[in-house]
């Protein structure tokens, strides 16, 4: 498995139950994102008081930043159930309503990218989340005959990384649409720190700091390159994670300065000088990256974007003269005058 997707995946499998032991189980234990993390609290202190179930929840924003986590939290703060399924693991109606019809009072549905429902599955849901009834054809032909049954008053907590995906419908029976922001370093040290104290690695403040400051703003980020450098000061040195550890580990991972790893700056080489600085087309840039569109568009160009070093036109994608300096590469003599916007 290479280093990208032991940073982005959580394919593997004992990579995946650290990050489980990992998860945040409360809101007072969720760092950062504090608009949101009080946003919630209002919520679900009045459903609580009410005796109600909460109002259906979808969270977008890129991968990592904590849409799973929060979901569990949500059950866990109303102490309900909750049942996790995705988008694309519900193939047919009948998927859906299996599911829905064997929910309790209050219980938590989590859908994970569910902008990727398939329309007839999304259909059902409609009527479900609005008025907590579900409508079945039984039978087949001119004897089929349609039945509505009753639903417990469950929530529904969608999970996207795109909202631009989400269909009109869709998104209107939210009565929260959440988006989730990239986090500050000094949150990610919180982070860090805490995993830290979870997985029993001695780890120095400013090591800490080094860490969160390369991690992407993204608390998966943050928790992989604190494995990646323990298993470094294991082997290479006493077993403590110190700054000048952490930093020789990033180098060898060829983990940057901004937290840009090789097929970031992959892309941005790509457009500054493949295509000139660009602008070019999203789908002829993932060609010449042997990467999917998909995958550029959700995993790597939010934080590109966010720090400056990327550009979206309607004519496509362009380098920024931040991009060009972080590469060490000169700006085309044509665009000469931008870089003094960044000095
Ligand atoms: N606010 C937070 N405080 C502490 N840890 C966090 C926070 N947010 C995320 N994490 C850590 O990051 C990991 C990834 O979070 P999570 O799985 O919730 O992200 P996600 O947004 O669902 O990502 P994806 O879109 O890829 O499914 C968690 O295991 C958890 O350890
Ligand atoms: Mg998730």
């Amino acid at each position: 498995m290479s280093r990208e997707e032991l940073l982005r995946s959580g394919a593997d499998p004992v990579e995946a139950a650290e990050e489980t032991t990992l998860r945040p189980r409360s809101l007072a234990e969720f760092v950062g994102q504090p608009r949101l993390v009080e946003h919630l609290e209002i919520m679900l202190g009045a459903a609580k008081q009410r005796g109600q179930s909460v109002d259906h929840i979808l969270f977008a924003g890129p991968p990592g930043l904590g849409k799973t986590s929060l979901s569990g939290i949500i059950a866990v703060e109303m102490g309900v159930n909750l049942r996790i399924t995705s988008g694309p693991a519900l193939e047919r109606a009948g998927d859906l309503a299996a599911i829905l019809t064997n929910l309790d009072d209050g219980d938590v549905l989590f859908i994970d990218e569910v902008h990727r429902l398939p329309r007839t599955v999304e259909e059902v849901l409609y009527p479900a989340m609005e008025d907590f009834q579900l409508d079945i054809v039984i039978g087949k032909g001119p004897s089929a005959r349609s039945i509505r049954l009753d639903l417990p008053r469950f929530t529904l907590v969608g999970a996207t990384t795109r909202t631009g995906l989400i269909t009109g419908p869709l998104r209107d029976r939210f009565g929260f649409v959440a988006r989730l922001d990239f986090y500050t370093p000094e949150e990610l040290v919180s982070i860090i720190t805490r995993a830290a104290g979870i997985l029993g690695v001695p780890l120095e403040p400013e090591a800490a700091l080094e860490c969160a400051r390369r991690s992407r703003g993204t608390p998966r980020i943050a928790n992989r390159l604190l494995k990646r450098v323990r298993d470094y000061a294991e082997m290479r040195g006493d077993g403590t994670v110190t700054l000048a550890v952490a930093q020789d580990a990033l180098a060898l991972f060829e983990v940057d300065e901004l937290g840009l790893d090789k097929v970031d700056r992959g892309i941005l080489h790509a457009i500054c000088v493949t295509f000139g600085g660009g602008p070019v087309g999203l789908g002829t840039l993932a060609a010449a990256l042997a990467e999917e569109s998909d995958t550029l568009e959700d995993v790597y160009e939010p934080y590109l974007l966010k720090h400056g070093l990327l550009q979206r036109t309607p004519r496509g994608r362009i380098a920024t003269a931040a991009a060009y300096a972080h590469l060490g590469l000169r700006l085309p003599p044509a665009r000469a005058g931008e870089s003094a916007l960044f000095d």
